[in-house]
């Protein structure tokens, strides 16, 4: 008889520790792949959603946008998500920012202050962004408004996600 020879224990032994090597691999790939599934996906024009708002529109002041995201897909639950952004121009440049304030999430509104008619003003606590999303000092808001990417396709506005403020 050889002297490596596998013996029934250790035969035993590689095939639980092979199955249970496969059960962990199946139950760790979904995790690892929910963890860097954002990472790995680059922004593509499929990112982008179109808007009811015609570029040709727009002017310097802001403007509220609504939109919808359709059926995006939560596990086995679909469904589409309304949105809103505050748009506008800035010479050639289009200009979008999420509308979530900065101090505890609430919704901002364009001149929503009638002392401070050029600013973005959030009613919860009073919070107020200059133009350009910049949090006013001395108001609750911690950081300035997001902005979102901003595409024009067919003399539409199309808009894809939210990232930090560039103008500030
Ligand atoms: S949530 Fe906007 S100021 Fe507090």
């Amino acid at each position: 008889m050889s002297k490596n020879r596998v013996s029934r224990r250790q035969f035993l032994s590689y095939s639980i520790m092979g199955v249970g090597g496969f059960m962990a691999s199946g139950m760790l790939m979904p995790m690892v792949r929910f963890a860097i599934d954002p990472v790995l996906q680059s922004a593509g024009e499929g990112d982008f959603t179109a808007t009811s708002q015609k570029v040709s529109e727009l002017t310097d002041t802001p403007v509220r946008v609504d939109f919808t995201i359709e059926a995006r897909k939560d596990g086995w639950y679909e469904s589409d998500e309304a949105y809103s952004a505050w748009v506008y121009k800035s010479g050639d440049k289009i200009v979008a920012f999420s509308p979530v304030c900065k101090h505890l999430g609430c919704t901002v509104n364009w001149g929503g202050d009638k002392n401070h008619p050029d600013q973005f003003f959030c009613p919860c606590h009073a919070g107020r962004y200059t133009k350009d999303g910049k949090n006013v000092q001395g108001t609750p808001p911690i950081g300035p408004l997001d902005e979102y990417l901003v595409m024009e396709k067919d003399g539409l506005v199309y808009l894809g996600g939210t990232t930090p403020n560039t103008l500030v």
